[in-house]
């Protein structure tokens, strides 16, 4: 057992913010996450599961027991004709993976380089960037039930994912702890370069036929000359959801603002809409109270500039939600988890 205690948790997050655990668990092994569930289950203490922490915001310190998912592995487990089947760790670095696939000439995550976090995180909130989501190239998860101890394996239907949801965010939200996930990826590539910002950067850089690591070399220069670098300043990325709205509160919305970015919903039913923007239009980027404030580049992320509680962050962010809503009537939904848990 390795148990710390009273462990602080700005280290272990992207927002930087103060805050501590009781208790801190890392786990390296399915078998030593289901150890600890049984612990804290003898003890009586609620569990909290972190990754990389870049997409939560502290509140407050968090009681009972975190557990530290650090469990590594990257395992081929089948081939078949072009197709491979990857097993991974869920405390794999997302990027790192990323980046190993790509040396192995495995392919289909290079749209999503870059994106900070672990694996394990990864199925969550279904990860997108630059036109591709998660489940296009997912398989399978294994996760232990937190209230059991149980194994379970969760096929890509079961997982319920949409933009930026699953069922893990919803019903089963802290029901599980992802332990491994698998994924489906191809040693022949299928470039996805629809997402105009892409083009324009392999154009720029003068690639005509660009391989799988070109595409990721240019979203990598694109997500650097638009976000945070975490090290540098605390962010946790989009702290709001793209809204999605129905025809006719779009309709309203494009009629006041014909200029307003948005793209369809995936599935078809209704329109995307830029929060960034809504946002952006609503004087807020750049908006700075001393501690924190919104990224100058980027309006969609919050950022900590040094000091920030996260009850400010909160403050500020509902703030924003407020006057978005007065002057567009578009409510936003946050996409960063809150902890802990209300
Ligand atoms: P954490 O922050 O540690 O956890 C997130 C949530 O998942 C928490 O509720 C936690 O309890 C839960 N959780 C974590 N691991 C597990 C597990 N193994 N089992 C069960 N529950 C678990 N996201 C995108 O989708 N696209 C982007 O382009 C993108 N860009 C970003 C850019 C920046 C600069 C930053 C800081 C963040 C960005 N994000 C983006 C958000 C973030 O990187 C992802 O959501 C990532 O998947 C979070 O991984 P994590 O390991 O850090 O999760
Ligand atoms: N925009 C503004 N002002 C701003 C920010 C954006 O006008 O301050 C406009 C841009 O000009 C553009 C549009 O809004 O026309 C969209 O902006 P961008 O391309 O930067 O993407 P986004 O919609 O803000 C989403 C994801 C990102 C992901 C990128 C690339 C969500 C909530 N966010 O951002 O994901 O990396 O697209 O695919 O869907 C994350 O989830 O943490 C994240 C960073």
């Amino acid at each position: 057992m390795s148990l710390l205690r009273d462990h602080p948790l700005a280290p272990l997050t992207t927002f930087g913010l103060q805050a501590s655990a009781k208790r801190l668990w890392s786990c390296s092994s399915q078998q030593e996450v289901q150890e600890a569930l049984g612990h804290a289950r003898s003890e009586g203490w609620p569990i909290t599961v972190l990754g990389g922490g870049s997409n939560v915001l502290l509140t407050g310190d968090l009681e009972g027991l975190v557990l530290h998912n650090c469990i590594r592995g990257i395992e081929l487990i089948k081939e078949e004709g072009e197709d491979v089947w990857i097993r991974v760790g869920a405390g794999e670095s997302w990027h790192g993976l990323v980046m190993q696939t790509l040396d192995e000439g495995w392919f289909g995550l290079e749209n999503l380089s870059l994106i900070p976090g672990s694996v394990g995180a990864s199925p969550m909130q279904n990860i997108g960037a630059y036109g591709i989501e998660l489940e296009a190239r997912f398989h399978a998860l294994d996760a232990v039930e937190v209230k059991t101890g149980a194994m379970r394996s969760f096929s890509h239907s079961e997982c319920e994912f949409g933009y930026r949801e699953s069922v893990f965010k919803r019903e089963l939200k802290g029901a599980y702890v992802i332990t491994h996930v698998t994924f489906r990826l191809s040693r022949r590539p299928e470039l996805h370069l629809d997402y105009g910002a892409i083009r324009e950067e392999l154009e720029r850089a003068g690639i005509e036929a660009p391989s799988p690591k070109d595409v990721s070399d240019a979203v990598i220069r694109i997500r650097k000359s638009k976000l945070p670098d975490p090290a540098e300043v605390g962010n946790a990325g989009s702290f709001f959801k793209n809204p999605v709205l129905d025809d006719a509160q779009f309709a309203k919305l494009k009629l006041a603002h014909p200029e307003v970015p948005h793209y369809p919903a995936a599935g078809g039913a209704g329109t995307k809409v830029a929060a960034g923007w809504l946002i952006d239009r609503s004087g807020w980027k750049g908006h700075n109270r001393q501690t924190h404030g919104v990224h100058d580049r980027q309006a969609l992320v919050l950022v900590n500039h040094g000091g920030a509680t996260g009850s400010e962050v909160l403050k500020l962010a509902e703030d924003i939600q407020s006057d978005v809503l007065a002057k567009f009537g578009v409510s936003l939904e946050r996409e960063v988890n809150v902890l802990p848990l209300p």
